[in-house]
């Protein structure tokens, strides 16, 4: 699990965690839960029974290695973690949670000025280690574990973990039983040797917590708008339904089947893949479909309302990683852009059911890009001599500055029409009484 998703998942965790508390409610459902990381983290690092549904396959039968995996090393950690005298010592010596805080952020010192990064800028505990940490160390049973499993563990070297707990590290998504949220603590900033103190501890207090590891359960589905949730999960009771990434009419067809059904308490869903959204407005001739991604409140269907998929498209740029120095692809668009216009030009095609896919990113010129296109597109290339596909990569190359300046207009307008399209699902709500 890349930083992007290790965050993303910690993130809307904690937030269903507290949904799920609010409502009082111990069961979610994980629509569109692809290899499981939110559905893993949800029920072990917050004990919540879930339910992780995915279409395809072979992410569900990933997710059953991977919780085999799992419970196989957290049984077999569990007994080692019982078995440690130290940790066992330590637990009747520090049992006040002042004293169990002086000796975490004393830890925290200890290894720190062991570490990488204190040779290299001179940073201090306290830039590393957040104060609000400290309040919830005195409130939290669990965390109060893990102060003094830290303790234990700041005895050991990295040389010393125990192959169960690396192994578990392994299995486990990135950063999934890391004490700090990404939020409170900058975990580049970290050296490897305490980030796996830290791992091995959290591991070390959920261990010695619960008597089983919570494991979620996962299910291949293909979930629609009619989709009856209780026929899938037997023991359906009232939930929250959940999705991270609900690519196109997924997240539509999560607020469809939340509003449907009374036991669905609450929902939280971060739609992603606009393009894939069928629109109801747009080539009608192709479509015998009833339920449409786009629009789905009335308001904008008695306007007839329709974006296109350039627009949605555009809705996916993110203009936060553009303002951040990440550029656009301008390139590839460009050579995607000047390739258009040999297809059409050439061979009269312009719309085709085939993809280029990512093709740039294996070719070594414009030339080899086109050559491979083509044969991707099932088109013969034979009829355009190399001279050719040059001589239009000359005719448009000057152009390439216009071309980066439209899709810098595309990045800029794509919050508004992202945010279009997600006022239409909170309309929807609002139509059929969700306040
Ligand atoms: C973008 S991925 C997100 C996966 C995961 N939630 C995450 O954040 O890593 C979307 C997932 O939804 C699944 N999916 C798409 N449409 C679906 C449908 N109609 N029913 C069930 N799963 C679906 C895909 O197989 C894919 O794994």
């Amino acid at each position: 699990m890349n930083n992007k998703k290790s965050h993303e998942v910690q993130v809307m965790s904690e937030l269903v965690d507290k949904i799920a508390n609010y409502c009082g409610i111990k069961q979610v459902i994980d629509i569109g839960s692809g290899k499981g990381y939110l559905s893993s983290f949800l029920s072990m690092q917050y004990n919540l029974k879930v339910y992780g549904i995915d279409s395809s396959n072979i992410n569900t039968n990933g997710a059953h290695e991977r919780n085999r995996k799992l419970k196989k090393h957290w049984r077999a950690y569990q007994s080692r973690a019982r078995a440690n005298p130290k940790s066992q010592r330590l637990e009747k010596a520090n049992d006040s949670p002042v004293q169990n805080e002086i000796k975490f952020k004393a830890v925290n010192e200890r290894t720190l000025n062991n570490s990488c990064l204190q040779s290299q800028d001179q940073r201090t505990t306290q830039d590393l280690v957040p104060s609000c940490v400290f309040t919830e160390v005195t409130t939290s049973e669990t965390s109060k574990q893990t102060e003094i499993d830290l303790v234990a563990q700041a005895q050991c070297n990295e040389s010393e973990l125990s192959e169960e707990a690396l192994a578990i590290l392994n299995v486990l998504p990135a950063d999934a039983v890391e004490i700090f949220s990404s939020s409170q603590c900058n975990s580049e900033e970290l050296c490897e040797e305490e980030k796996a103190q830290r791992k091995m501890a959290s591991i070390k207090a959920k261990a010695s917590k619960s008597s089983e590891s919570n494991l979620y359960f996962p299910l291949t589905s293909y979930i629609t708008a009619e989709t009856e949730l209780g026929d899938i999960i037997t023991d359906l009771e009232d939930c929250i339904m959940v999705g991270l990434h609900t690519c196109g009419d997924l997240a539509a067809n999560t607020l469809r089947i939340f509003t449907a059904k009374p036991e669905i308490k609450a929902v939280c869903s971060v739609g992603c893949c606009y393009h894939l959204l069928s629109e109801q407005y747009e080539n009608q001739e192709d479509c015998t479909e009833e339920v449409w991604g786009f629009p789905m409140c009335q308001y904008l269907k008695d306007k007839g309302w329709c974006c296109g998929r350039n627009a949605r498209m555009s809705a996916c740029l993110a203009l936060e990683r553009i303002a951040v120095g990440q550029m656009l692809p301008t390139d590839s668009l460009f050579y995607r852009a000047v390739l258009q216009v040999i297809i059409e030009e050439n061979y009269g095609v312009t719309k085709s059911e085939r993809h280029v896919g990512k093709i740039f990113s294996k070719s070594s010129s414009f030339l080899d890009y086109v050559r491979k296109s083509l044969k991707k597109l099932e088109l013969d290339d034979s009829k355009l001599p190399d001279s050719c596909i040059m001589d239009y990569y000359e005719k448009y190359k000057h152009r390439m500055n216009e071309l980066e300046a439209f899709n810098m207009l595309k990045v800029v307008l794509a919050p508004c029409i992202e945010v279009l399209i997600l006022l239409d699902r909170l309309c929807y709500l609002k139509e059929q009484c969700f306040y």
